[in-house]
């Protein structure tokens, strides 16, 4: 909390030592009843998250189903439902520590990789369940591709990173595999400056271009939705920039689930919002509303930094 006295105080407000919680309703018009969300959260108590009508209609090509996952015996997701609409992008914000990175890797079932993981409720992709028993994961990972905070080119030329998922699943012609690297490339905004060495290695590339990179070798094999986990904390300002562009021109295509740290960056890619607190679904809503107009005042306060 700021307490810049440099201004001779208009009508002064009785600041005392506080839980900054309540301490930032003092800017607040006044609401009541206050943070009943959040408290209810911390207290382990029922809430019913904000959904905004544009969203509540369950059609989503992602639909996120009374979902909760348990790392052994902690309750890290709490029974969030979310539905996700096709073809926009989605950007999942809240606290460090609440469970985004967790929820976004469900959606792929990357969380399958770690020792003592329970899942309760489904997920379903284009209608069809994630967590039913007979799910073949290989073919979700495909539908469902994913960008990570670090980029992970893998120790290969730039051609072979960018074809490895179509020769995975059997591709072996050669025109097919040129065709698909080049709209990839240039669909990752990055064939111009790699068309003329495709052959070294992908090492070689600054951070931003691998990242993009990265991001050319999951659109390449065509996937119905792109899960990207706060995909530029690792870039300076103009590779930001540059994804962030990236992350909109995809998004005529494709639909993405985007994590982000970075309220700016939410407000700016996503359409639509959803944000976290302790592993449960606070509020949802089209990003305009939830930066401009929430629901709740606890959304209000988080989106402007007051705590978080
Ligand atoms: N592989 C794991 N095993 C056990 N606990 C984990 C694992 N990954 C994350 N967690 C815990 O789950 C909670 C949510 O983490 P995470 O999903 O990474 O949150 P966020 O992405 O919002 O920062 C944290 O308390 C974190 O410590
Ligand atoms: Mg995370």
């Amino acid at each position: 909390m700021n307490e810049t006295p440099s201004k001779p105080a208009m009508s002064p407000v009785k600041v005392e030592a506080i839980d900054p919680l309540d301490s930032a309703v003092l800017d607040m018009p006044r609401q009541a009843p206050r943070f009943n969300v959040l408290s209810a959260i911390q207290n382990d108590q029922p809430h019913a998250p904000a959904i905004h009508p544009s969203v509540a209609h369950g059609k989503g090509i992602v639909e996120i189903k009374d979902f909760s996952l348990y790392y052994g015996p902690k309750k890290t997701v709490h029974s969030v439902s979310l539905s996700i609409p096709v073809g926009h992008v989605t950007a999942l914000i809240g606290p460090s520590g609440c469970g985004k990175s967790t929820l976004l890797r469900s959606v792929n079932r990357l969380n399958d990789l770690v020792d003592g993981v329970r899942t309760t409720g489904d997920i379903l992709v284009g209608g069809e369940s994630v967590y039913a028993p007979g799910t073949d994961v290989i073919d979700l990972r495909r539908r469902v591709g994913m960008v990570f905070q670090k980029s992970n080119p893998f120790p290969m030329s730039i051609f072979d990173n960018v074809v490895y998922g179509l020769r995975i699943h059997g591709e072996r012609r050669r025109s097919v595999l040129e065709e698909v690297c080049e709209r990839s490339l240039r669909g990752a905004a990055l064939w111009d400056e790699v068309k003329d060495r495709l052959q070294s290695s992908a090492m070689g590339l600054s951070g931003g271009q691998q990242q993009r990179l990265c991001i050319a070798r999951a659109i390449a094999v065509e996937p119905q939705v792109l899960l990207m986990d706060e995909p530029c904390s690792a870039l300076d300002p103009i590779a930001t920039l540059k994804i962030e562009e990236l992350i909109l021109e995809i998004s005529q295509k494709y639909t993405v689930l985007i994590v982000t740290h970075n309220m700016g960056q939410a407000s700016r890619v996503s359409d639509y919002t959803a944000f976290m607190y302790l592993g449960r679904l606070v509020e949802y809503g089209p990003t305009s509303h939830i930066f401009q107009t929430p629901t709740l005042p606890e959304t209000e306060q988080y989106i402007t930094g007051k705590f978080g």
